[in-house]
């Protein structure tokens, strides 16, 4: 149990014995990380990321999350960013506007079931020109040769992933895409949120280990190349050290 008191300047962790294990105060990231971890599971109840949209298109993801790869896609300037799962489009507009921005780089993205309506409104939006949709399943080998196909030799690659879930998939994704992330860049499992909050209202009791975190530490254990690695904040005048993310152990980088 986490107990927060504002008058008296602390949060603290209480077991189920009712033994106070922990307290800090509100200045500390120890306090900020305790609550964000009931404001991670308070905001997964509520849906809360079920409520934004970019340039006109609903983005379902964490404004920390969307905020921190602005930030790695900002450092590496890719060529190409590959992602796996387009849903209404929000998210490929949201990497299209960035690549606009920075006057370099286009986004792929790979739908099983692009909706007719979600098909029109990004080929209708303003920066449908920096975006390309490969339609088929992202783990498909026709749909891996499609999206390979797609990049040209010397090409900077980052992949985000984001379509199915369950570990088995993100895990043949990795597989799939990573061989194709440039040295030194990322490919992101993201969501990795759900083993945390496995037991929660509309989640299943096998998103305990089947995960894509869990499939980030599989596939990094199987090659010597990739690593799980924290892209470093560019700006941080606060005490804060932890990202408030839905994408813990995400960030997985090529280094050879
Ligand atoms: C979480 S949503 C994507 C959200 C989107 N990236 C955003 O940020 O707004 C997941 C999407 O993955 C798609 N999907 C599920 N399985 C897939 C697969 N095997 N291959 C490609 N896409 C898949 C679903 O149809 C759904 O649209």
């Amino acid at each position: 149990m986490i107990v927060f008191d504002d008058k008296k300047n602390y949060v603290a962790e209480i077991d189920d014995a009712g033994t106070e294990i922990a307290r800090h105060a509100l200045t500390t990231p120890e306090a900020f990380e305790l609550l964000n971890r009931a404001w991670r599971r308070v905001s997964w109840d509520v849906k809360y990321i079920y409520a934004f949209s970019w340039m006109g298109r609903p983005f379902i993801q964490l404004p920390e999350d969307v905020l921190r790869i602005q930030e790695v896609l900002w450092e590496h300037k890719p060529d190409v960013l590959i992602e796996t799962g387009v849903a209404h489009g929000g998210s490929l507009v949201f990497y299209a506007s960035l690549f606009k921005a920075m006057e370099k780089g286009r986004v792929i993205g790979v739908e099983l079931e692009l909706r007719p309506h979600n098909r029109k409104a990004i080929s209708e939006h303003i920066l449908s020109p920096y975006i390309t949709v490969v339609d088929g399943s992202s783990i498909d080998p026709d749909t891996v040769a499609e999206v390979k196909a797609l990049i040209k030799p010397g090409e900077k690659v980052m992949v985000m992933l984001d379509s199915n879930h369950t570990k088995e998939h993100v895990l043949e994704e990795l597989r799939a895409y990573g061989p194709m992330v440039t040295p030194g860049c990322y490919i992101v499992a993201s969501d990795g949120i759900m083993e945390e909050v496995a037991g929660a209202p509309r989640t299943k009791p096998e998103w305990k280990h089947s995960n894509p975190q869990q499939a980030a530490i599989t596939f990094t254990k199987e090659n010597n190349n990739f690593v799980i690695e924290e892209p470093a904040w560019p700006f941080n005048e606060g005490v804060v050290r932890e990202r408030l993310t839905y994408w813990p152990s995400a960030f997985v980088k090529r280094i050879s």
